[in-house]
């Protein structure tokens, strides 16, 4: 069996956990995690050790597999963190089971895709993408690297969603639209046009409110 280790202990770490134990058959080695006491127990597995020790563990044959559990309130963190172990250490995809992947999705790395989603026809999913449970993206849609797609968003055909987005819990993105890298879709918003400056956007229709922090 593989065997996975998980940045970052927190609720997503802890998702992440659950779901690749639970349905992906992954051994969890455990967590790394720069706020978290060593040897500690989170979720029954050990915090392994500060987030610079992932390196030196790899080569010491400690686990196969890394992935973020690293959440939308840290967005830039969660990007770097990837960036710094992409193409070093190989990405787990921990894809659940009840999910519909359609045979034709481009799948990136270190994806995590949450139960009931649906992914239609020809979907690009970039690496580091996180689907919560039930979301929808229709078909020839594409998701770039590092989003955070919350629970029951529905994403329509060929829309292009831009890195590092935060999609809010039930917002709907209509068809044939770019959504800016960077941008937050607030929970229960419908957005009807391209977001081309990034921000935070609420509402139906959806409109910018501020820029992000
Ligand atoms: C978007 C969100 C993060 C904004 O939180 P915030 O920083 O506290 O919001 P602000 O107070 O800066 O709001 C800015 C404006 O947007 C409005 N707004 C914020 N969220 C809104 C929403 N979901 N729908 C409609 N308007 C919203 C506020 O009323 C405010 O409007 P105003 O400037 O006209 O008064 C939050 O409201 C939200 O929707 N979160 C979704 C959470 C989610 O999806 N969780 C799932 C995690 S798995």
């Amino acid at each position: 069996m593989k065997r996975l280790a998980i940045i970052g202990s927190g609720d997503l770490g802890e998702m992440i956990c659950y779901h690749a134990k639970n349905d992906n058959h992954f051994e969890i080695v455990g967590f790394y995690d720069d706020f978290s006491d060593t040897d500690s127990i989170v979720s029954g597995h050990k915090i392994l050790g500060k987030i610079d020790k992932i390196e030196n563990d790899f080569n010491n044959d400690v686990f196969d597999f890394i992935i973020v559990g690293i959440g939308y309130k840290f967005m830039e963190f969660r990007k770097n963190i990837f960036e710094k172990y992409h193409q070093k250490i190989p990405f787990a995809n921990v894809i659940h089971s009840s999910s519909y992947i359609d045979n034709s999705t481009i799948l990136g790395e270190g994806i995590f895709i949450l139960p009931g989603c649906t992914v239609d026809k020809k979907v690009k999913i970039g690496n580091n993408v996180l689907l919560n449970t039930a979301v929808v993206i229709a078909h020839d849609s594409e998701i770039k690297d590092h989003c955070f797609i919350s629970p029951a968003a529905n994403i329509a055909g060929k829309t292009i969603i831009g890195s590092c987005c935060i999609i809010g819990i039930n917002a709907t993105i209509i068809d044939n639209l770019i959504i800016a890298p960077y941008t937050q879709i607030a929970g229960g918003a419908v957005v009807i046009n391209t977001i081309s400056e990034s921000g935070l956007y609420a509402g139906i229709p959806a409109k910018f409110k501020r820029t992000l922090n």
